[in-house]
């Protein structure tokens, strides 16, 4: 169990976009909140604490995991970037992070895996996390590297993990296809808070959404989890719309991409260097 009011949580990639969204929604409840990222977070409340590091940097690493009960661990690269970023920071930096917390004695760890981790099904299929992965891309590799990292640590360490196969975070959704996989801020911070709350999790996979009238997903796990999504993509529809977005052409069965992971599962792989 992890305690809102004494335990430390440690959230790595704090300065980002889901960071940057978990600090607002969780800095309230969770009362020692450690933060770090390679580029400084502005504005830090009086409970939040703020660690500069390259997570690839291991005694960095180490030093960031004193006294920390739970780790928020959301640091990655994304679309951009070459095979060596991907690699120096999902990879390599993923594995010294997780291999400090275990360390470090840290008990639950919440990781931003994706929906990458799936991306190769078909989108006329319905997924769930109990399915197989099929990685779209080595940035899904990497995603579900990580899941398989925190199993292993569950069944030898016990240490408790939920992965989180996100889709799309963003203020707004933005496509067709975000339509189904939009996250928004206030579901994100609500769903880690959920993570950090559960007296007892396991080792779970769910799937990172809101609660969009499109879902493409079966037994996400948010039940066992206790998530309940309040925003609806669906919202946004008109708003699209108006942007010359054909928001109508999924009832037709015309998606935009026909796997779930969108452009991923199309795009050539990422340049070595
Ligand atoms: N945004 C999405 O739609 C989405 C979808 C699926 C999964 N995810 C995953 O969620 C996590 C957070 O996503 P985000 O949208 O907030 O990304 P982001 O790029 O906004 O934030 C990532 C943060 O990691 C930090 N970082 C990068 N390299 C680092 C290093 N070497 N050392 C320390 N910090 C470093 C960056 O400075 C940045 O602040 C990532 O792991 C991403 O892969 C995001």
């Amino acid at each position: 169990m992890i305690d809102p009011e004494t335990d430390r949580v440690l959230i790595t990639g704090a300065a980002g976009a889901i960071g940057t969204a978990l600090r607002a929604g969780l800095r309230s409840r969770w009362r020692r909140l450690r933060l770090s990222d390679i580029r400084p977070v502005p504005e830090l409340a009086s409970n939040e604490e703020f660690v500069l590091a390259d997570i690839a940097d291991r005694a960095a690493v180490e030093h960031l995991m004193r006294d920390v009960r739970a780790l928020v661990h959301m640091t990655g690269v994304g679309g951009q970037g070459t095979l060596e970023d991907l690699f120096h920071v999902n990879a390599r930096g993923l594995f010294d992070v997780f291999e400090a917390a275990r360390l470090a004695g840290v008990e639950r760890i919440v990781y931003a895996s994706s929906n990458h981790a799936f991306g190769c099904y078909p989108i006329s299929e319905k997924v769930s996390p109990a399915l197989p992965p099929r990685p779209d891309s080595l940035y899904g590799v990497f995603k579900v590297w990580g899941e398989t990292m925190l199993r292993h640590y569950y069944d030898r360490y016990a240490i408790r993990s939920v992965s989180l196969r996100i889709g799309t975070f963003r203020q707004e959704p933005i496509d067709q296809r975000s339509l189904a996989t939009w996250l928004s801020p206030a579901d994100v911070a609500h769903l880690v808070d959920c993570c950090l709350s559960h007296p007892d999790p396991g080792c779970l996979v769910v799937n990172g959404y809101s609660n969009n009238t499109r879902l493409k997903t079966f037994d996400p796990n948010w039940a066992t989890l206790g998530y309940q999504p309040k925003d609806n993509a669906e919202t946004f529809r008109d708003a699209l719309r108006a942007k010359g977005i054909d928001v109508d052409a999924a009832d037709r069965g015309e998606w935009e991409w026909p796997e779930h992971g969108g452009s991923f599962a199309r795009s050539p792989e990422r340049p070595v260097r």
